[in-house]
Order: C-alpha cells, then sequence, then structure tokens
C-alpha cells in the first residue's frame, strides 16, 4: 500500500468500521519520510473465526514494548497486560475502558498496528503461549516471587487481538522504521495533525452552571480587571431550555438578551463555547428530522441520533450552523457520549440498541465521539472559521479533529499521564482544572493545564472561579474572606502559556505537517532507551522541551533527563542527562526543562488573540554556537493557510547572540516582531 502503510485483510470484515465511517480524509502524504518495509507480513499474523468472533494473533519479539490503544489514564506500557477497549466514560481501573479507546498500538521495534473494528476488542501484550507453541518460555513457577518474576519478563511471541462478533478483519500495519514514524505515518495516514486557532491555544474558561447572562457579564469583565489571560468563555447546560436530554435552544429566561451579550463578549475579545451532547429533547427544533435516524433506545427521554447517516449529520450541522455558529458561537463541548451507564444510572444507550445504518449499540460508542466530530467539520470549513472543541469520546484517525478529550475523573496524576497517553493514537487530552481545596492545589494543577494540549478552567460547579474563594460553600455565598492576593499568584501562571503561544502554535503546524504530536510520550523521541518506556509523569512539549509536572503535597521530586545536556526553562541552569536528577520546587516554581542547542521563542504574554495580534517577541537561548528555530506566522484563524498563505520563520542566533530571520511562504501580514 502508499507510503509504508500495509493494508492486510482477513476474512469478511464488518461493514461499519473505524475507517469505513471517519477515515476517509487521507491524503497520501506520509510527511516526507522515506519507503520503508512492512515489519511482517500477513502470513506472519494467525486468524481464526469461530462462534465467539475473529482472533488474530500478531508477532511481537521478546523485549518489545508496547504503547497505545487510545487514552489509556492508569498505565502507559502495555506489555504483559490484557485491556478490553470498552467506551466508558468512568474508567477507574486499568482494565482498557476509556473515554477514547482507539484499537492502534505502537511498538518500540518501529511500527504500528491499527486493527479497523468498532468492537470492545480485547488486547493481550504478549501475554499467552498456545498450548501447541514451540516456545520455551518458563511458564510455571513455584512460589510468588517466582510467579511475579515470570510475568514481568513474559517473552511470548504475540499479541492476540479478540475481536468479538466479526467475521474477518482489516489490520493497517505502519512501518517505521523508527517508532516516531511509524506515529507520524499513522497521523498523516488519518489527515495530518490538526492546526488548532491560535485563540484555542489561550486560555479557557467555563462558567457555574446555573450562570445567567448577568453573571456571565460580570465574570468575563472581572477576567480582564484581573488582567488575567482568557480566549475563550465557555457556557454549560444552563443556556438550553432543555439540558437532559437537549433541546439546542437559548433559555430566555436565563439569558433574555443573548445576541447583545454575545456581541459584548466578542468586542472583549472573547470566543464562546456552549456545552451540549447528543440526546435530543422533544423540544429540539430538529426531532422531527432526525426521528427517522435514531436508535431504538432513548437516553433522558430524548432520542439517540445515527450521525453514521448522512441525512443525519447534515441536518444537526445546519441547525449548529444557523442556530448558534452564524450568531457569534466559536465551538462546543460534546459532553456524555461516552457511555455514561456504568455508575449505576441510566445515561447512555444500551450496547444491544439497533441503529437505521445497522450499527449496534457497541459499535455505535466506538465511533459516536468522532461521527460527531466528523458531521460538525463542513460547516467550519464552509465559514472558513478554525475551531477547537472539546469532547468527551474520540476514537480512530482523531489526529485531524480539532476536538480535545476530557473527564469527570480528578486524580492529576491520571490527568498527567492522560497527556502521555493520548499522544501515542493521535489524540489531544485536557487536564482540566475544576474546583480547588486550596491554593497549592490549584496552582499545582494550573501548571499542567498550561503545558498541555487545551488550557480549560473548568468552573461548572461554582459560581466564582476558585482563586476567589475554595470553600465550596461560602465561594456560593459570594465570600471572598481568606482569598485575597491568589489572583496575583494565578496570573504568572497562565501568562506562561502566553509566553509559550507562538512555540506551541509552531508545534501544532509540524503535527499537521509531519504527524509528529505536540505533547508525547518521552519514549516517542528516545524510543531507544528504554528508561523512558515506563515513564508516566513526564512529557515533550513540543520538540524543545520536556514538563515534569508537581504533584499538590511535594517540594521535589526525580525527573528522568535522557541522553544530552539540559536547561532549566527559568533560571537556565544545566543538568547532564542520562540520568535521574531530584529536584525540590516551591509552588511557584515549574520543572520545564529545554534540550540542549534549542532557541526557544517566547512572547510578551497578551490577555487573548485577535486577528490583529502582533506577538512582541523575545529569543532565548540554551546552548552554545549556531542555534535555530522555526515559527508559524499566518491569520491564526482562518484555513487560508491550506491556500499557502502561511509563513516559515527561521529565525537563526548566533553565538554572540546576532539574530537573523528568514520568512517563507505566502501569508502577507506580520504576526511576529522581535
Ligand atoms: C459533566 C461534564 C462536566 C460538566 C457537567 C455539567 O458531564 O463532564 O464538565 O459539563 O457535565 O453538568
Amino acid at each position: 500500500m502508499m507510503n509504508s502503510i500495509y493494508k492486510y485483510t482477513f476474512g469478511t470484515p464488518e461493514e461499519h468500521t473505524p475507517f469505513k465511517l471517519t477515515g476517509q480524509r487521507i491524503d497520501g502524504d506520509a510527511g516526507g519520510l522515506p519507503a520503508c518495509e512492512a515489519p511482517f507480513g500477513a502470513e506472519a499474523i494467525t486468524f481464526s473465526v469461530n462462534a465467539r468472533g475473529t482472533t488474530l494473533n500478531i508477532p511481537a519479539a521478546p523485549g518489545e514494548q508496547f504503547f497505545g490503544l487510545g487514552l489509556q489514564l492508569k498505565s502507559v506500557a502495555q506489555r504483559g497486560k490484557k485491556k478490553v477497549l470498552r467506551v466508558n466514560s468512568d474508567p477507574t481501573l486499568d482494565l482498557g475502558d476509556s473515554h477514547a479507546p482507539v484499537p492502534f498500538y505502537l511498538s518500540t521495534a518501529g511500527y504500528g498496528v491499527l486493527i479497523d473494528t468498532a468492537r470492545y476488542t480485547t488486547f493481550q501484550f504478549a501475554s499467552h503461549v498456545k498450548q501447541a507453541s514451540a516456545e520455551q518460555r518458563k511458564e510455571s513457577a513455584d512460589n510468588t516471587d517466582d510467579l511475579y518474576a515470570a510475568r514481568a519478563l513474559s517473552g511470548t511471541t504475540h499479541v492476540l487481538v479478540d475481536i468479538p462478533a466479526a467475521k474477518g478483519v482489516d489490520v493497517y500495519v505502519f512501518a517505521g522504521p523508527t517508532m516516531a514514524d511509524a506515529l507520524k505515518r499513522y497521523n498523516m495516514f488519518s489527515g495530518g495533525g490538526v492546526l488548532p486557532p491560535m485563540w484555542g491555544l489561550g486560555i479557557w474558561y467555563r462558567t457555574w452552571v446555573y450562570s445567567t447572562q448577568d453573571a456571565v457579564r460580570e465574570q468575563a469583565k472581572s477576567i480582564r480587571a484581573d488582567r488575567l489571560p482568557c480566549d475563550v468563555f465557555g457556557l454549560e447546560p444552563g443556556w438550553q431550555t432543555r439540558a437532559y436530554s437537549c433541546s439546542y435552544v437559548w433559555n430566555r429566561e436565563k439569558y433574555p438578551d443573548i445576541e447583545q451579550v454575545i456581541e459584548e463578549l466578542r468586542a472583549q475579545g472573547y470566543h464562546l463555547n456552549l456545552w451540549e451532547h447528543l440526546y435530543m429533547h422533544p423540544e429540539c427544533p430538529i426531532y422531527g428530522e432526525q426521528e427517522p435516524y435514531a436508535g431504538d433506545y432513548k437516553v433522558w427521554g430524548g432520542l439517540v441520533p445515527d450521525l453514521s447517516v448522512p441525512e443525519a449529520a447534515k441536518s444537526f450541522r445546519d441547525y449548529h450552523k444557523t442556530a448558534l455558529i452564524e450568531k457569534g458561537i466559536s465551538g462546543f463541548k460534546l459532553d456524555e457520549c461516552d457511555n455514561s451507564d456504568f455508575i449505576g444510572h441510566p445515561w447512555s444507550y444500551p450496547e444491544a440498541s439497533q441503529f437505521p445504518s445497522g450499527m449496534d449499540g457497541e459499535q455505535m460508542h466506538s465511533m459516536m465521539g468522532m461521527l460527531s466530530q466528523q458531521a460538525m467539520m463542513p460547516v467550519y470549513e464552509e465559514l472558513n472559521q478554525r475551531t477547537y472543541n472539546c469532547v468527551r469520546s474520540s476514537g480512530a484517525y482523531a489526529a485531524p479533529m480539532p476536538y480535545v478529550l476530557y473527564s469527570d475523573l480528578y486524580s492529576l496524576s491520571d490527568f498527567i499521564r492522560g497527556v502521555v497517553t493520548a499522544g501515542f493514537s493521535g489524540l489531544l487530552w485536557c487536564p482540566e482544572v475544576r474546583q480547588s481545596g486550596d491554593e497549592e492545589d490549584l496552582i499545582r494543577r494550573l501548571q499542567t493545564v498550561v503545558l498541555s494540549p487545551l488550557a480549560m478552567i473548568n468552573n461548572w460547579m461554582v459560581p466564582h472561579p476558585a482563586w476567589k474563594q475554595f470553600d465550596t460553600e461560602k465561594n456560593k455565598e459570594g465570600d471572598f474572606s481568606g482569598c485575597e492576593g491568589v489572583v496575583d499568584r494565578v496570573r504568572p501562571v497562565l501568562e506562561l502559556r502566553m509566553k509559550l503561544l507562538p512555540y506551541l502554535y509552531n508545534a501544532f503546524n509540524s503535527y499537521r505537517k509531519c504527524g509528529l504530536p505536540p505533547f508525547r510520550s518521552l519514549a516517542v523521541d528516545y524510543t531507544g532507551d528504554a528508561n523512558t518506556h515506563t515513564i508516566d509523569d513526564q512529557y515533550m512539549v513540543g520538540d524543545a522541551m520536556m514538563y515534569a509536572p508537581m504533584l499538590p503535597g511535594k517540594t521535589s521530586r526525580e525527573v528522568y533527563l535522557p541522553a544530552g545536556k539540559w536547561h532549566n526553562f527559568f533560571t537556565g541552569e544545566t543538568y547532564e542527562g542520562a540520568t535521574k536528577r531530584t529536584f525540590e520546587a516551591a509552588v511557584a516554581d515549574i520543572l520545564l526543562f529545554v534540550r540542549d542547542g534549542s532557541l526557544i521563542p517566547t512572547a510578551k504574554p497578551v490577555t487573548h488573540v485577535t486577528p490583529d495580534t502582533v506577538f512582541e517577541m523575545e529569543v532565548r537561548r540554551f546552548g552554545g554556537g549556531r542555534l535555530t528555530c522555526t515559527l508559524t506566522e499566518d491569520d491564526g484563524e482562518s484555513f487560508d493557510f491550506l491556500k499557502g498563505e502561511q509563513n516559515i520563520i527561521t529565525l537563526t542566533s548566533e553565538e554572540d547572540g546576532r539574530l537573523t530571520l528568514t520568512r517563507e511562504g505566502g501569508y502577507d501580514g506580520v504576526r511576529y516582531v522581535f
């Protein structure tokens, strides 16, 4: 197949699969990588079909490590593990359950494998030996020490893939030769990584679920008065007349003058984002249109649309376009599309549901997040307006989608691990900050938030932001006592995001052009260094930086510095790599490291990005000799960059600090001054 991507077909694949439903954006461009042989041919994979479904045994070598399977909040390295890819909004155990499972894995041997199925597939990574196998591995054990050691070393030679119901499957193998190359090929095959609008990379704030238009006005003003950066203002369920299920119609009691409020907020530089989900209340204006395309079970009395049917997708998108987007809404937070009925509430539809397309509920759960993202894309293209959104489920081939995953769970270490794992499968993850018990918790969470794909302060549970009041009851009473000065310590954290915004925008543009995710595991960059394979609490931020988050309650931590020299981003202090080191970090300190030999462009922080924003840049050297870096310059919000209206600026800094720059491309504006 094209570009070192190999497709192997076994038996009769199902009709409703990720590739057939959402994988059609392929542009054939593998990011300029040279051709590479397949790691193994179809004949090396054993395939069988029986009453249970399809089983594959895919080759795996001793010592190979595996990553991926979509967003995995509980573990990074998968060798020896059994994972069931079930969509579940509350994945609290390391079982494979996820908001966004993806049947794709990467191997340290330098390839990736996508099993094109929407079934809740089980993966067992080099964990079992077949009865008839000639393998000589020691399987038995005489005591528990032996037992655990044997499991850790497990040297079997297969990844077992167990797909229920299917009578066959297509397997896509992405060659390397490196793991990073295989990941790039997968993301480029999906259509390339997303380039969000610049404003999407600023700070987001979501307001209390019970806010009225006056509360919204007040809060939007106070954020500006406090000189806190904020680009996106989000409204939670209360904006609609009906929320569970949704009407998608403004609640005029709370928002009588919404048209004017939108205008005011936009004039203050905010983009507006609305919470919603897909279950449609009988009062929803498109209910009648959607009825013929709905599944056979209701959720919250609303119908469940089958967005794989083109007519249903069109009706959903057209309504959003005319009723909301053309009236000034920039994007949505698509909640509840991730099977939320495992925690004792009937908040989703059964796996046994039937949909008009022929999909069942299991397949729909796997596809719903991606189908809804895909349904909306043509609107933004028609309006020549980029967007950035939140979504609670996603799937295979998601790299080009301007959607970032989030959760109702709240463990900070799981949220950090989410940034690490999402990048293995073309997903973006938002470790949002919500209510905080105290200042340290707030600041530590914010530090990770500003060094992530979407910098979200999700204040849906309380009327006032955490920097005004930590105590939930006092917060609701509007009592701000005891929180004086917190805002001044929050501001520099948010400003770090705005300083790095041009750097991050450029990292996303590389994602678009070559498929390398802007936030990723150290194992992608340092695959040959086995120490990086299990690191779940550090990650790369673009090509030049590495972040080691601090958890609340800690004053120091161990950080693994891969080979080479590293510099502290803030102090410039230099450290030798290929070792673990302990670093002290007071609450205000962020452990952000820069690879030696990097030139980092930073901006004077603005509170929000407009089409006219010109960033005042400073360029910082980390290391000796001639250093270079690039920046991406375009209008930051339309799709004109696809027509060549984008410049790549190359900055060169000589040892003595002299700076020169070249601009190449067809954008005739200037976004950066030096
Ligand atoms: C949850 C969602 C939260 C918030 C809440 C509002 O499902 O994850 O972020 O939007 O609904 O009711």
